[in-house]
């Protein structure tokens, strides 16, 4: 069973820059289907970023088609898109992006209150996800209280608690010693293989690289199998 989750054909991505217009991608087809892990390799600079914003509907494009579930997200107002990726989609960045004046609970439940959740139901299911993650002794603790791999666990946490279709993952170790990084890594993707969710990645690791089932690299705003 094989069933297509996303379908981009032909898509063009351009940024200016001054008087410059820069073309990022260059009509880019790419499928996802639902259970596959796809990495992301190329150089800094090349539009791997750029790629996962849009795909995460954090980010528009200028030309081209893009379905998710069978909807057009190109169509979605800002209301709905954020709605669509509230529901859809689970993203962790670098940088970890958690809210500093909320404590780890409130970070990880944050997302399943705006999906509609009430509080002790959220804050139950957080709380749950928290001590699965190894992270119980800090759930009350803010984000600067944290090192950046506890930060990358609760970022994590936040971006499944919604059980989203499609998890994006933009360097997600690429901030963390090699030690941490690898236990982070392979404890993301264990988890994402077990529950058969559908995950896309970029990383500079290679042996990371090599865990996806689909291997993409990013080369002149084209993508190459
Ligand atoms: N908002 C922007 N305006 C102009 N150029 C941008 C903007 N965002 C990114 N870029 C440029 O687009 C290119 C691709 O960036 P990015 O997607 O972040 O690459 P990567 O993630 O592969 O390092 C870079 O050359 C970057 O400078
Ligand atoms: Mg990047």
């Amino acid at each position: 069973m094989n069933k297509n989750l996303i379908n981009i054909e032909d898509l063009i991505k351009k940024y200016k820059y001054k008087n410059e217009s820069l073309l990022i991608l260059n009509k880019i087809n790419l499928k996802i289907n639902y259970g596959d892990i796809i990495s992301i390799k190329g150089p800094s600079g090349v539009g791997k970023t750029t790629l996962l914003n849009i795909l995460g509907l954090l980010d528009s494009f200028d030309a081209g088609n893009f379905s998710f579930d069978n909807t057009n997200v190109t169509s979605l107002n800002d209301i709905k898109k954020n709605h669509f990726r509230n529901r859809n989609i689970g993203f962790i960045h670098q940088f970890f992006h958690l809210i500093p004046e909320l404590n780890v609970i409130e970070n990880v439940a944050l997302p399943n209150l705006i999906y509609g959740n009430n509080k002790n139901e959220s804050f139950k299911m957080a709380t749950n996800l928290i001590k699965y993650f190894g992270l119980n002794e800090r759930k009350l603790f803010k984000p600067n209280y944290l090192s950046g791999g506890e930060q990358q666990r609760v970022s994590i946490a936040r971006a499944l608690i919604n059980k989203p279709k499609l998890i994006i993952a933009d360097e997600m170790t690429g901030n963390l010693d090699e030690k941490t990084s690898d236990e982070i890594f392979d404890f993301f993707i264990n988890e994402v293989k077990k529950n058969n969710q559908t995950l896309i990645f970029a990383t500079h690791n290679n042996n990371y690289a090599e865990k996806a089932n689909i291997k993409l690299t990013l080369t002149k705003g084209k993508i190459e199998y």
